[in-house]
């Protein structure tokens, strides 16, 4: 959602800013912002829209200061404009924010009755007119009015602030919304996300709820100051991020998804990288953050997740079941609230979540440990809510993740959970020695299988152009087919925007049956996984009533080829692997097919229209 840059260094600062915020576009906005300290005052611009506005803006009146501070917005409260879009300005203080106030109802009636006239509709003005009063009735420092301002908001925040009054500072602060500092060279930096400040370092410190950092330029010195909201000192050391710049770039695609997309095979040796005991058909117990105890002591495996993630965790079940025997359920993150579920220390909740921030799954796991779960988060983004919320990170490595539909962290998603089943299995001898060997070494050839299948990308574009004009189409798909149906279709939906159902095969004579007619692509998920016979019978079924078929099967089965070619349908296929890993190949032609028809179709393939990469509102 919104995204956050701030900087204090000698060089001017809104290139600064604007590259960084540029690198946040992922995560979803629709207009932006920069205020920068220029001769005493503060210089601010803004603009709706795409960013290409706002350096448009930035040109007409360019800025020559060398603090400032940036914004994207994602409309929450009041619609996309100039006037909602921050930075938000009170007397000397201007204030950009990400996250929501909740109790900005009555502070906003509170402010209007004692005079102060609203320029905006946005909850964040109230950050700004609460500093400025703050200042005004003596606060000392912008440090100090900044801390009383947060004393009468409750929400989620993160909230940079510059003020008039002292042009060398910027104060930062954080409350269930991502901000992480960066420490570089004679200058600081902070954002929303690491992207944001690659380029300028790499050694980054990674702010904690109800903490605030201070930033300071005395001279030629640079202070970053932490401590918390309630006043005590933070003392902590930075950490170096192994994302370099070069991997937040497109490097030479045309597209962050299309490039993520044939990430994956890497993506994958990086989450499998010295987490696997081949010779003892054992994962590494250290690599999961959790004692080998738990395996043992628990009856559930819930997993809570929302979106792709949520598909993941479909299929983390299917495997939990298989390989450990152990009761599994998956719960939407959003519904879990909904659900007064009943959580028991004899539960492990995993958390699945490429940003590790998603308010949804964030909540759930604080219900879960307040009914006494241990949580295991698996997430890609170092040190995010989710992992710090949880007893344990299983972290994915996928590396940065910039087009919102997600691809690269899905597919290391499912191999982590591959693992997690298989370090549980064997821990409650339901798997043996043997049978975990075989799943881990077929695991281990996933990447090169990736890369065959990858190399369809023409073809899948020709077959993307066959049914650009379908207005809906149906995913099917059984046993892990079924997730993969069900994410196949969501990324058709959000990229495209073409209205698609994913189904469980066998589910398709119970309703969905009813839409197939000569104008409704039906993209079956069938490869040699042990229910191939069942759902190759969804086939005719689909013809029947004259759909038009796409298979998604292995390469070389015969049986398949003729099927598909007798209904004439379109047939694409993945490398023979074993039916465990099976479904980390499918999903790519279906991701691959998403693509290209929305590539085709001219849609904002990396920022689809009204989403957001990270949702951190509820
Ligand atoms: C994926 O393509 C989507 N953009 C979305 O469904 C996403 O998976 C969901 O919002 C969950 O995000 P998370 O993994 O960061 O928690």
């Amino acid at each position: 959602m919104c995204g956050i840059v701030a900087f204090v260094g000698t060089r001017p600062a809104s290139p600064v800013l604007v590259e960084g915020l540029r690198k946040l576009e992922y995560r979803g906005y629709d207009s932006a912002g920069v205020a920068v300290h220029a001769g005493g005052d503060l210089a601010i611009v803004r603009a709706v829209g795409k960013l290409s506005n706002l350096d448009a803006a930035l040109a007409k009146a360019p800025l020559a200061g060398t603090v400032g501070i940036g914004h994207t917005r994602w409309a929450t409260h009041g619609r996309p404009s100039e006037a909602n879009a921050h930075p938000h300005v009170s007397g000397p203080v201007a204030v950009v924010h990400n996250g929501i106030i909740e109790n900005h109802v009555a502070l906003r009636h509170e402010l209007e009755a004692s005079g102060v006239v609203f320029a905006s509709d946005t909850d964040t003005e109230i950050v700004a007119h609460l500093v400025s009063r703050a200042l005004a009735a003596g606060a000392g420092s912008l440090e100090a009015a900044v801390t009383a301002a947060l004393g009468r908001v409750t929400g989620a925040y993160a909230i940079a602030v510059l003020s008039k009054t002292e042009p060398d500072v910027i104060v930062l602060a954080k409350d269930q919304s991502p901000l992480v500092l960066g420490i570089g060279e004679g200058e600081l930096i902070a954002a929303s996300d690491i992207p944001a400040i690659l380029s300028t370092t790499r050694d980054v410190v990674f702010l904690q709820d109800g903490e605030m950092a201070i930033l300071r330029r005395t001279g030629a010195t640079f202070e970053a100051k932490l401590r918390t909201v309630s006043g005590e000192p933070v003392t902590r050391a930075p950490k170096r991020i192994d994302w370099s710049p070069a991997q937040a770039e497109k490097g030479g695609f045309k597209h962050f998804m299309l490039k993520e997309i044939h990430e994956q095979p890497r993506a994958i040796e990086d989450t499998l990288r010295g987490r696997i005991d081949l010779t003892a058909g054992d994962v590494v117990s250290q690599e999961l953050g959790l004692e080998d105890a738990i395996a043992t002591s628990i009856d559930r495996v819930y997993f809570v997740a929302c979106g792709t993630s949520a598909h993941a965790a479909m299929a983390g079940r299917y495997w939990v079941e298989a390989l450990a025997r152990v009761p599994a359920t998956v719960e939407i993150g959003s519904e879990v609230r909904y659900r007064e579920p009943v959580f028991t220390p004899r539960d492990l909740v995993i958390a699945v979540s490429q940003s590790g921030e998603t308010s949804d799954t964030l909540a759930a796991v604080k219900a879960a440990r307040a009914g006494g779960a241990r949580v295991l988060a698996i997430a890609n983004v170092l040190d995010s809510a989710i992992p710090r919320a949880s007893d344990g990170a299983f972290y994915t490595h996928a590396g940065p993740e910039i087009g919102v539909a997600s691809t690269k962290c899905f597919t290391t998603q499912l191999a982590a959970m591959l693992m997690f089943a298989v370090w549980l299995g064997r821990r409650r001898g339901s798997l043996s020695v043997e049978r975990a060997k075989s799943v881990l070494e077929a695991l281990t050839h996933v990447p090169s299988l990736m890369r065959e299948a990858l190399e369809d990308d023409a073809s899948i574009r020709l077959l993307a152009k066959r049914h650009l004009k379908a207005r809906d189409m149906l995913f099917l798909g059984r046993g892990i087919g079924f997730p993969i149906a069900l994410e196949g279709a969501l990324k058709v939906k959000e990229i495209s925007y073409v209205h698609a159902e994913g189904y469980a095969a066998g589910e398709m004579k119970h309703g969905p049956i009813a839409l197939i007619d000569d104008a409704m692509p039906v993209v079956v998920v069938c490869p040699r996984d042990g229910h191939f016979e069942k759902t190759a019978s969804n086939l005719a079924e689909v013809r029947a009533r004259e759909g038009q078929i796409i298979a998604v099967g292995t390469k070389g089965d015969e049986e398949l080829a003729n099927l598909v070619a007798k209904h004439e349908g379109d047939l694409v296929t993945v490398p023979p692997s074993a039916p465990e890993v099976v479904h980390l190949l499918t999903v790519l032609p279906l991701q691959l097919l998403s693509y290209h028809m929305a590539d085709l179709k001219g849609t904002d393939v990396d920022q689809p229209r009204n989403l957001a990469k990270t949702v951190t509102v509820e």
